[in-house]
């Protein structure tokens, strides 16, 4: 319905205006059905047109206006405005009267749709248009005829508005979830990353994505550890590996020299000797291996650590060779009658440090005669003592080591022995010469 204006004091200048304003911005409003015959106040019912049409008051009603006021007709009423007052609209207070409220050219088609040029109705795009009522935080959605208000994904509708919805309290993420703006997104722990659900966690393989592991890598549910070769060990940093030093650990590593190698260790023996099992040395014997320089005329003789060259033909006059090893002083030979009968040539090796006392050297006669006894005792070359006999039997008898010796060192000890008939008043005399190499090493 339209506002009488007639029906206002024409004195309520502001009122009046307002009015006004409304009453000229939707005549539409005053529409009415073509069926009705009885029109609002302002209007009369025209038969010809069928239609209410305005009634144009300032003709109709005398002084209408009083004093220095000027009547001004208005759809469904009129004003009353100073003389001086400028007209801001065309308010065909005295123009030809404007066209009834009921539009000139009805909308033919149904409501949600308009015409086009070609006659026909089309959809009116609401949206596109703004002419829905859809609050900010909703989507608009234009239909055939009409148009809907939704909430985005994401989203829910909460009273008039839509509100995110969080979809971490749903428990979607296998880890960790992050609300976001109508969406949410899963991370995962470190050392995981998201699988192609992207909810769930799937661990990553930090070995094969340059893990700074410095030599082993070993990848673990969520994590990776760093290994070391052998003979290294981990860093405090977890991730670099340092050479161990095997030598510090023990000193019986290596039986000699324990040298110490990036992730191992090695054993070295002194000169003459070679490794046996990694850590110990055993003693090259040259004279076996051929290694030696001994000539023709020369027997090889091995010891702890090196070899010497003999003469083949050691026997000294008077004494003459009878065999390899021994010399014989001739009974037929005057000055044989105070010597030794016979002295025969051995040659023995012991370690440095032996734990004393050691029996080193067993001395046993060849010939036994009967009734005869037989005495031993080292002749020469114990001038400090290091060495005793100690005598087994009428046939043997034991060279003892008495002192630790210390190598290299050499001794040549003649061991006589004496063999005595005291029925016969027979007595000769025999010498092992032996000569002792003690090595450098206690090996
Ligand atoms: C996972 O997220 C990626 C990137 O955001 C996307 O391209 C992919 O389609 C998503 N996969 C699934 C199964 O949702
Ligand atoms: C050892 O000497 C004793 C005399 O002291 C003698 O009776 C014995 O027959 C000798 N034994 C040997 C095996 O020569």
């Amino acid at each position: 319905m339209l506002p009488c204006a007639s029906c206002l004091p024409g004195s309520l200048l502001l009122w009046a205006l307002l009015l006004l304003l409304l009453g000229s911005a939707s005549p539409q409003d005053s529409e009415e059905p073509d069926s009705y015959t009885e029109c609002t106040d302002g209007y009369e019912w025209d038969p010809d047109s069928q239609h209410c049409r305005d009634v144009n008051e300032c003709l109709t009603i005398p002084e209408a206006c009083k004093g220095e006021m000027k009547c001004i007709n208005h759809y469904g009423g009129y004003l009353c405005l100073p003389r001086s007052a400028a007209v801001i609209n065309d308010l065909h207070g005295e123009g030809p009267p404007p066209p009834v409220p009921p539009a000139q050219h009805p909308n033919p088609c149904p409501p949600g749709y308009e015409p086009d040029n070609q006659e026909s109705c089309v959809d009116v795009d609401e949206c596109a248009q703004a002419l829905h009522d859809c609050r900010p935080s909703q989507d608009c959605h234009n239909l055939p005829g009409s148009y809907q208000c939704t909430c985005p994904d994401g989203y829910r509708k909460i009273g008039p508005e839509c509100v995110d919805i969080d979809e971490c309290r749903y428990r979607y993420c296998q880890h960790r979830c992050v609300n976001l703006p109508g969406s949410f997104r899963c991370q995962c722990e470190p050392g995981f990353q998201l699988g192609p659900n992207n909810r769930s966690c799937v661990d990553v393989n930090e070995c094969d994505m340059g893990a700074p592991c410095e030599q082993r890598c070993f990848n673990s549910y969520g994590t990776f550890l760093c290994r070391c070769h052998q003979g290294y060990e981990l860093h405090r940093d977890g991730f670099s590996c340092s050479d161990i030093d095997e030598c510090s650990y023990s000193s019986y590593l290596c039986q000699y020299r324990c040298v110490n190698e990036p992730g191992r260790f090695s054993c070295h023996c002194p000169q003459g000797y070679q490794l046996l099992a990694t850590r110990l040395c055993q003693d090259i014997d040259e004279c076996e291996s051929g290694a030696h320089q001994c000539s023709e005329a020369q027997t090889c003789v091995n010891f702890h650590g090196g070899y010497r060259c003999v003469d083949t033909n050691r026997c000294v006059e008077p004494y003459i060779q009878v065999s390899e090893n021994r010399c014989l002083c001739p009974a037929s030979n005057p000055l044989c009658r105070e010597q030794p009968s016979s002295i025969v040539h051995r040659y023995m090796t012991i370690t440095s440090e032996r734990s004393v006392p050691a029996d080193v050297f067993q001395i046993q006669a060849t010939s036994v005669y009967p009734g005869a006894y037989n005495a031993f005792q080292i002749r020469a070359g114990n001038s400090q003592g290091d060495f005793y006999i100690r005598q087994i039997n009428n046939v043997s008898a034991m060279l003892v080591l008495a002192r630790p010796v210390t190598g290299p060192r050499e001794y040549v000890l003649d061991l006589e022995m004496v063999t005595m008939n005291s029925l016969m008043s027979y007595r000769a005399s025999s010498v092992l010469r032996l000569t002792v190499f003690v090595g450098a090493y206690t090996f």
